[in-house]
Protein backbone atom coordinates (compact mmCIF):
# COMPACT_ATOMS: atom_id res chain seq x y z
CA UNK A 1 0.00 0.00 0.00
CA UNK A 2 3.34 2.66 0.15
CA UNK A 3 3.31 4.31 -3.04
CA UNK A 4 -0.30 3.78 -4.67
CA UNK A 5 0.95 7.39 -6.13
CA UNK A 6 4.22 6.74 -7.96
CA UNK A 7 3.08 7.98 -11.49
CA UNK A 8 4.15 11.31 -10.19
CA UNK A 9 4.74 14.45 -12.90
CA UNK A 10 8.47 15.29 -12.59
CA UNK A 11 8.23 18.98 -12.93
CA UNK A 12 5.59 19.32 -9.66
CA UNK A 13 8.43 17.53 -7.63
CA UNK A 14 9.94 19.16 -4.43
CA UNK A 15 8.07 22.80 -5.25
CA UNK A 16 7.86 24.41 -1.78
CA UNK A 17 4.82 26.29 -2.18
CA UNK A 18 1.77 24.52 -4.33
CA UNK A 19 -1.01 25.73 -5.67
CA UNK A 20 -4.08 23.92 -4.21
CA UNK A 21 -7.87 23.58 -5.32
CA UNK A 22 -9.83 22.70 -2.50
CA UNK A 23 -12.57 20.26 -4.31
CA UNK A 24 -16.03 20.08 -2.81
CA UNK A 25 -19.68 20.08 -3.25
CA UNK A 26 -21.18 22.67 -1.80
CA UNK A 27 -24.99 22.96 -0.48
CA UNK A 28 -26.83 26.01 -2.02
CA UNK A 29 -29.91 26.65 0.32
CA UNK A 30 -31.10 29.41 -1.97
CA UNK A 31 -32.25 26.88 -4.47
CA UNK A 32 -35.32 24.50 -4.40
CA UNK A 33 -35.22 20.71 -4.44
CA UNK A 34 -35.78 19.29 -6.80
CA UNK A 35 -38.96 17.23 -6.30
CA UNK A 36 -36.91 13.74 -7.35
CA UNK A 37 -34.69 13.78 -4.77
CA UNK A 38 -35.35 12.47 -1.27
CA UNK A 39 -36.11 14.84 1.59
CA UNK A 40 -32.31 14.79 3.09
CA UNK A 41 -30.76 14.78 -0.22
CA UNK A 42 -27.70 17.15 -0.24
CA UNK A 43 -27.00 16.87 3.80
CA UNK A 44 -23.79 15.49 3.17
CA UNK A 45 -22.51 18.66 1.01
CA UNK A 46 -20.30 21.26 2.58
CA UNK A 47 -21.05 25.01 3.56
CA UNK A 48 -18.53 27.28 2.18
CA UNK A 49 -17.32 28.38 5.45
CA UNK A 50 -15.79 25.20 5.71
CA UNK A 51 -14.00 25.48 2.77
CA UNK A 52 -13.17 28.80 3.75
CA UNK A 53 -11.53 27.19 7.32
CA UNK A 54 -9.52 24.68 4.79
CA UNK A 55 -8.35 26.72 2.57
CA UNK A 56 -7.01 29.44 5.75
CA UNK A 57 -5.42 26.29 7.24
CA UNK A 58 -3.49 25.29 3.79
CA UNK A 59 -2.56 29.04 3.35
CA UNK A 60 -0.77 29.11 6.94
CA UNK A 61 1.88 27.32 5.25
CA UNK A 62 2.45 29.39 2.10
CA UNK A 63 0.09 27.47 -0.16
CA UNK A 64 -1.71 29.07 -2.64
CA UNK A 65 -5.29 28.34 -2.70
CA UNK A 66 -8.45 28.05 -4.74
CA UNK A 67 -12.34 26.33 -3.97
CA UNK A 68 -13.57 24.49 -7.44
CA UNK A 69 -16.91 22.95 -7.31
CA UNK A 70 -16.90 19.31 -8.21
CA UNK A 71 -19.85 20.01 -10.88
CA UNK A 72 -19.41 18.65 -14.38
CA UNK A 73 -17.82 21.97 -14.89
CA UNK A 74 -14.44 20.43 -13.03
CA UNK A 75 -12.69 19.31 -15.49
CA UNK A 76 -13.00 22.86 -17.53
CA UNK A 77 -11.76 24.38 -14.21
CA UNK A 78 -8.69 22.41 -13.80
CA UNK A 79 -7.68 22.74 -16.73
CA UNK A 80 -7.67 26.54 -16.28
CA UNK A 81 -6.56 26.37 -12.87
CA UNK A 82 -3.80 24.15 -13.31
CA UNK A 83 -3.60 23.05 -9.15
CA UNK A 84 -0.50 21.59 -8.39
CA UNK A 85 -2.58 19.00 -6.05
CA UNK A 86 -6.30 19.18 -5.54
CA UNK A 87 -7.52 18.92 -1.66
CA UNK A 88 -10.41 16.68 -1.74
CA UNK A 89 -13.49 16.30 -0.07
CA UNK A 90 -16.30 15.69 -2.95
CA UNK A 91 -19.35 13.33 -2.05
CA UNK A 92 -19.83 13.70 -5.70
CA UNK A 93 -23.08 14.00 -7.81
CA UNK A 94 -24.97 10.54 -7.62
CA UNK A 95 -24.77 7.33 -8.96
CA UNK A 96 -23.38 4.19 -6.85
CA UNK A 97 -20.23 5.09 -6.38
CA UNK A 98 -20.44 9.66 -5.82
CA UNK A 99 -17.62 9.47 -3.77
CA UNK A 100 -15.36 7.83 -6.50
CA UNK A 101 -16.18 10.60 -9.17
CA UNK A 102 -13.81 13.03 -8.41
CA UNK A 103 -10.59 10.88 -7.37
CA UNK A 104 -11.73 8.83 -11.01
CA UNK A 105 -11.71 12.19 -12.85
CA UNK A 106 -8.18 13.32 -11.58
CA UNK A 107 -6.34 10.40 -12.25
CA UNK A 108 -7.47 10.86 -16.03
CA UNK A 109 -6.02 13.92 -15.62
CA UNK A 110 -2.86 13.04 -13.60
CA UNK A 111 -3.44 15.38 -10.96
CA UNK A 112 -2.31 14.94 -7.76
CA UNK A 113 -4.76 14.94 -4.65
CA UNK A 114 -5.20 13.83 -0.92
CA UNK A 115 -6.88 10.99 0.70
CA UNK A 116 -8.47 7.64 -0.17
CA UNK A 117 -8.55 6.52 -4.34
CA UNK A 118 -11.25 5.73 -6.64
CA UNK A 119 -11.64 1.96 -5.43
CA UNK A 120 -11.74 2.92 -1.70
CA UNK A 121 -14.03 5.65 -1.74
CA UNK A 122 -16.79 3.59 -4.34
CA UNK A 123 -16.71 0.43 -1.92
CA UNK A 124 -16.82 2.81 1.12
CA UNK A 125 -20.02 4.23 0.08
CA UNK A 126 -22.00 1.05 -0.35
CA UNK A 127 -22.08 -0.22 3.48
CA UNK A 128 -23.22 -3.79 2.18
CA UNK A 129 -19.93 -4.03 0.07
CA UNK A 130 -17.81 -2.78 2.82
CA UNK A 131 -19.18 -5.02 5.79
CA UNK A 132 -18.99 -7.83 3.33
CA UNK A 133 -15.00 -7.61 2.72
CA UNK A 134 -15.01 -6.73 6.66
CA UNK A 135 -17.05 -10.26 7.43
CA UNK A 136 -14.92 -11.87 5.15
CA UNK A 137 -11.45 -10.52 7.24
CA UNK A 138 -13.28 -12.01 10.57
CA UNK A 139 -13.84 -8.31 11.67
CA UNK A 140 -17.19 -7.69 13.63
CA UNK A 141 -20.40 -6.87 11.55
CA UNK A 142 -23.92 -6.73 13.03
CA UNK A 143 -26.04 -9.94 10.72
CA UNK A 144 -27.42 -8.13 7.31
CA UNK A 145 -29.08 -8.23 4.32
CA UNK A 146 -29.96 -6.27 1.36
CA UNK A 147 -32.99 -5.73 -0.07
CA UNK A 148 -33.28 -4.75 -3.26
CA UNK A 149 -36.81 -5.51 -4.45
CA UNK A 150 -38.47 -4.95 -0.44
CA UNK A 151 -40.28 -8.32 -0.29
CA UNK A 152 -37.08 -10.95 -0.08
CA UNK A 153 -37.56 -13.30 2.58
CA UNK A 154 -35.87 -12.19 5.62
CA UNK A 155 -32.67 -14.99 6.53
CA UNK A 156 -33.53 -16.62 9.59
CA UNK A 157 -30.25 -15.13 11.35
CA UNK A 158 -32.17 -11.67 11.02
CA UNK A 159 -33.87 -11.26 14.33
CA UNK A 160 -36.37 -7.65 15.29
CA UNK A 161 -35.70 -5.39 16.41
CA UNK A 162 -33.99 -4.59 12.93
CA UNK A 163 -32.41 -1.35 11.59
CA UNK A 164 -33.27 -0.36 8.42
CA UNK A 165 -30.84 2.32 6.09
CA UNK A 166 -29.91 3.39 2.66
CA UNK A 167 -27.08 1.69 1.65
CA UNK A 168 -25.09 4.02 -0.04
CA UNK A 169 -25.70 7.32 1.23
CA UNK A 170 -23.81 8.75 4.41
CA UNK A 171 -24.25 11.32 7.50
CA UNK A 172 -27.55 9.93 8.98
CA UNK A 173 -29.74 10.09 5.19
CA UNK A 174 -32.23 8.04 5.73
CA UNK A 175 -32.09 7.65 9.14
CA UNK A 176 -34.54 8.31 12.53
CA UNK A 177 -36.17 6.45 15.02
CA UNK A 178 -38.08 4.52 12.32
CA UNK A 179 -35.27 2.94 10.57
CA UNK A 180 -35.42 0.72 13.58
CA UNK A 181 -38.42 -1.78 12.73
CA UNK A 182 -39.74 -4.11 14.93
CA UNK A 183 -42.01 -6.32 12.74
CA UNK A 184 -42.66 -8.06 9.56
CA UNK A 185 -44.93 -5.55 8.45
CA UNK A 186 -42.37 -2.44 9.63
CA UNK A 187 -39.75 -3.85 7.87
CA UNK A 188 -41.55 -4.45 4.58
CA UNK A 189 -42.72 -0.52 5.06
CA UNK A 190 -39.69 1.00 5.37
CA UNK A 191 -37.67 -1.44 3.39
CA UNK A 192 -40.03 -0.14 0.53
CA UNK A 193 -39.71 3.33 1.82
CA UNK A 194 -35.64 3.87 1.32
CA UNK A 195 -35.59 1.54 -2.20
CA UNK A 196 -38.28 4.31 -3.18
CA UNK A 197 -36.74 7.04 -1.77
CA UNK A 198 -33.43 6.53 -2.52
CA UNK A 199 -33.21 4.66 -5.85
CA UNK A 200 -30.97 2.25 -3.80
CA UNK A 201 -31.04 -1.28 -1.99
CA UNK A 202 -31.97 -1.23 1.70
CA UNK A 203 -29.25 -2.58 3.94
CA UNK A 204 -31.23 -4.27 6.79
CA UNK A 205 -29.29 -4.94 10.11
CA UNK A 206 -29.43 -6.53 13.52
CA UNK A 207 -30.62 -3.56 15.80
CA UNK A 208 -27.42 -3.08 17.59
CA UNK A 209 -28.70 -1.21 21.20
CA UNK A 210 -25.41 -0.56 23.10
CA UNK A 211 -23.02 2.81 23.30
CA UNK A 212 -21.65 4.30 19.55
CA UNK A 213 -18.08 4.92 18.74
CA UNK A 214 -16.30 6.85 16.17
CA UNK A 215 -12.65 6.03 15.70
CA UNK A 216 -10.49 8.23 13.37
CA UNK A 217 -6.95 6.83 11.94
CA UNK A 218 -4.59 8.75 10.29
CA UNK A 219 -1.21 7.71 8.68
CA UNK A 220 0.17 5.12 6.93
CA UNK A 221 3.15 2.70 6.99
CA UNK A 222 5.87 5.47 6.05
CA UNK A 223 4.16 8.34 7.52
CA UNK A 224 6.57 9.59 9.87
CA UNK A 225 9.09 9.80 6.98
CA UNK A 226 6.82 12.80 4.95
CA UNK A 227 4.67 14.17 8.44
CA UNK A 228 6.01 17.52 10.15
CA UNK A 229 4.58 15.72 13.42
CA UNK A 230 6.51 12.42 13.26
CA UNK A 231 5.87 12.03 17.19
CA UNK A 232 1.81 11.75 16.21
CA UNK A 233 2.30 8.66 14.75
CA UNK A 234 3.22 4.87 16.46
CA UNK A 235 5.18 2.40 15.52
CA UNK A 236 3.65 0.71 12.68
CA UNK A 237 3.17 4.74 10.94
CA UNK A 238 -0.49 5.22 12.28
CA UNK A 239 -2.04 8.02 14.60
CA UNK A 240 -5.06 6.64 16.16
CA UNK A 241 -7.32 9.26 17.46
CA UNK A 242 -9.23 9.46 21.01
CA UNK A 243 -11.79 7.29 20.37
CA UNK A 244 -15.51 9.75 20.44
CA UNK A 245 -18.43 8.26 22.02
CA UNK A 246 -21.98 9.59 20.33
CA UNK A 247 -24.30 9.64 22.85
CA UNK A 248 -27.79 10.27 21.34
CA UNK A 249 -29.77 9.45 24.19
CA UNK A 250 -30.93 12.80 25.13
CA UNK A 251 -30.83 14.08 21.38
CA UNK A 252 -33.97 14.73 18.54
CA UNK A 253 -33.76 11.37 17.80
CA UNK A 254 -32.71 9.18 20.82
CA UNK A 255 -30.28 6.37 20.61
CA UNK A 256 -30.14 7.17 16.88
CA UNK A 257 -27.52 9.47 15.18
CA UNK A 258 -29.73 10.60 12.53
CA UNK A 259 -29.03 13.17 9.52
CA UNK A 260 -32.03 15.65 12.37
CA UNK A 261 -29.68 14.86 15.30
CA UNK A 262 -26.47 15.86 13.26
CA UNK A 263 -27.76 18.83 11.38
CA UNK A 264 -27.52 20.49 15.05
CA UNK A 265 -24.30 21.90 16.04
CA UNK A 266 -22.67 20.93 19.22
CA UNK A 267 -24.23 21.71 22.60
CA UNK A 268 -27.41 23.05 20.77
CA UNK A 269 -30.82 21.27 22.78
CA UNK A 270 -31.34 18.26 20.85
CA UNK A 271 -28.04 17.27 19.83
CA UNK A 272 -26.09 14.36 20.96
CA UNK A 273 -23.57 14.67 23.79
CA UNK A 274 -19.97 14.13 22.24
CA UNK A 275 -17.82 12.57 24.58
CA UNK A 276 -14.08 12.61 24.04
CA UNK A 277 -12.13 10.67 25.05
CA UNK A 278 -15.23 8.31 25.73
CA UNK A 279 -15.15 7.31 29.18
CA UNK A 280 -14.20 3.19 28.27
CA UNK A 281 -11.89 0.63 29.83
CA UNK A 282 -8.78 0.17 27.87
CA UNK A 283 -9.69 -3.16 26.55
CA UNK A 284 -12.52 -1.91 24.79
CA UNK A 285 -10.31 1.11 23.92
CA UNK A 286 -7.94 -1.00 22.35
CA UNK A 287 -10.94 -2.86 20.12
CA UNK A 288 -11.93 -0.22 19.06
CA UNK A 289 -8.96 1.48 17.71
CA UNK A 290 -7.61 -2.38 16.70
CA UNK A 291 -10.85 -2.84 14.39
CA UNK A 292 -10.95 0.72 13.27
CA UNK A 293 -7.42 0.23 11.74
CA UNK A 294 -8.51 -3.04 10.46
CA UNK A 295 -10.81 -1.70 8.80
CA UNK A 296 -9.03 1.18 7.23
CA UNK A 297 -6.53 -1.19 5.92
CA UNK A 298 -8.85 -3.84 4.49
CA UNK A 299 -10.15 -1.15 2.64
CA UNK A 300 -7.03 0.06 1.45
CA UNK A 301 -8.15 3.48 2.81
CA UNK A 302 -5.25 6.06 2.95
CA UNK A 303 -3.95 8.79 5.03
CA UNK A 304 -7.29 9.21 7.24
CA UNK A 305 -10.89 7.83 7.53
CA UNK A 306 -13.48 7.44 10.54
CA UNK A 307 -14.91 4.15 11.37
CA UNK A 308 -18.46 3.80 13.36
CA UNK A 309 -18.50 1.01 16.07
CA UNK A 310 -21.82 0.27 18.08
CA UNK A 311 -21.99 -2.09 20.78
CA UNK A 312 -24.26 -5.12 20.60
CA UNK A 313 -26.82 -6.64 22.99
CA UNK A 314 -23.55 -8.25 24.46
CA UNK A 315 -21.58 -5.19 24.51
CA UNK A 316 -19.14 -6.43 21.93
CA UNK A 317 -18.16 -3.78 19.21
CA UNK A 318 -19.69 -3.89 15.44
CA UNK A 319 -18.32 -2.09 12.76
CA UNK A 320 -21.35 0.05 10.87
CA UNK A 321 -19.19 1.84 8.12
CA UNK A 322 -16.07 3.54 7.11
CA UNK A 323 -16.23 7.25 6.49
CA UNK A 324 -13.18 7.71 4.05
CA UNK A 325 -14.15 11.58 3.38
CA UNK A 326 -14.55 12.36 7.28
CA UNK A 327 -16.29 15.54 7.42
CA UNK A 328 -13.88 18.51 8.22
CA UNK A 329 -15.42 21.24 9.83
CA UNK A 330 -13.83 22.72 12.67
CA UNK A 331 -15.38 22.46 16.18
CA UNK A 332 -18.46 20.31 14.39
CA UNK A 333 -17.10 17.17 12.53
CA UNK A 334 -16.58 14.27 14.82
CA UNK A 335 -12.66 13.88 13.17
CA UNK A 336 -12.48 17.53 14.33
CA UNK A 337 -13.40 16.95 17.69
CA UNK A 338 -11.14 13.98 17.96
CA UNK A 339 -8.17 15.49 16.98
CA UNK A 340 -8.98 18.62 19.10
CA UNK A 341 -9.79 16.70 22.33
CA UNK A 342 -5.79 15.45 22.07
CA UNK A 343 -4.67 18.97 21.26
CA UNK A 344 -4.36 18.83 17.72
CA UNK A 345 -5.29 22.21 16.14
CA UNK A 346 -7.17 22.34 13.00
CA UNK A 347 -4.49 23.81 10.80
CA UNK A 348 -2.26 21.02 11.89
CA UNK A 349 -4.72 18.46 10.88
CA UNK A 350 -5.77 19.80 7.27
CA UNK A 351 -1.91 20.04 6.47
CA UNK A 352 -1.03 16.40 7.90
CA UNK A 353 -3.42 15.48 5.30
CA UNK A 354 -2.34 17.64 2.53
CA UNK A 355 0.89 16.83 3.26
CA UNK A 356 0.36 12.79 3.51
CA UNK A 357 -1.20 13.00 0.47
CA UNK A 358 0.93 14.69 -1.56
CA UNK A 359 4.06 12.55 -0.29
CA UNK A 360 2.30 10.24 -2.12
CA UNK A 361 3.04 11.79 -5.01
CA UNK A 362 6.67 12.36 -4.94
CA UNK A 363 5.88 16.05 -4.15
CA UNK A 364 7.85 15.81 -0.33
CA UNK A 365 10.94 15.19 0.32
CA UNK A 366 11.60 11.96 2.85
CA UNK A 367 12.89 12.84 5.85
CA UNK A 368 16.28 11.24 6.45
CA UNK A 369 15.27 8.07 8.77
CA UNK A 370 15.69 4.17 8.70
CA UNK A 371 12.47 2.29 8.27
CA UNK A 372 12.88 -1.17 8.39
CA UNK A 373 9.86 -3.11 8.13
CA UNK A 374 7.58 -0.51 8.27
CA UNK A 375 9.21 0.19 11.93
CA UNK A 376 11.39 2.95 12.87
N1 LIG B 1 -27.39 -1.77 12.97
C1 LIG B 1 -27.59 -0.63 13.64
N2 LIG B 1 -28.09 -0.66 14.90
C2 LIG B 1 -28.33 0.47 15.60
N3 LIG B 1 -28.11 1.71 15.11
C3 LIG B 1 -27.62 1.80 13.86
C4 LIG B 1 -27.32 0.66 13.06
N4 LIG B 1 -26.83 1.09 11.88
C5 LIG B 1 -26.83 2.43 11.94
N5 LIG B 1 -27.30 2.87 13.12
C6 LIG B 1 -27.48 4.28 13.55
O1 LIG B 1 -27.62 5.09 12.39
C7 LIG B 1 -26.54 6.01 12.30
C8 LIG B 1 -26.12 6.19 10.86
O2 LIG B 1 -25.68 4.95 10.35
P1 LIG B 1 -24.30 4.78 9.60
O3 LIG B 1 -24.20 3.36 9.16
O4 LIG B 1 -23.18 5.30 10.42
O5 LIG B 1 -24.54 5.65 8.30
P2 LIG B 1 -24.21 7.18 7.91
O6 LIG B 1 -23.46 7.81 9.05
O7 LIG B 1 -23.39 7.03 6.68
O8 LIG B 1 -25.51 7.78 7.64
C9 LIG B 1 -25.44 5.42 13.18
O9 LIG B 1 -24.56 6.42 13.61
C10 LIG B 1 -26.25 4.78 14.29
O10 LIG B 1 -26.67 5.72 15.26
MG1 LIG C 1 -21.97 7.00 10.14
Amino acid sequence: MLSRGDDKPPSRRMKRYWKIAVLANIKDESQPKPDSVPPDAFADFDHIETIDSIRAALETDGHQTCFLQADANLPYALKEVQPDICFNIAEGLGGDAREAQVPALLEMLRIPYTGSRVLTNGISLDKTLTKRIWRDRRLPVAPFQEFTIGDEPLRPELKFPLFVKPAREGTGMGVDTKAIVKNEKELRERALYIINTYQQPALVETFLPGREFTVGIMGRVDAKLYSRHPEWYEKDGFHRFPVLELDSSRSVTPNVYSQASKAKDVGEEGAPDYVCPADIDPELEKKLKHFALRAHQLLYALDVSRTDIRLDEEGNPRLMEINTLPGLTPDYSDLCLQAKAEGIRYEDLILEILYLGASRWGMVEPRDIQITNGRK
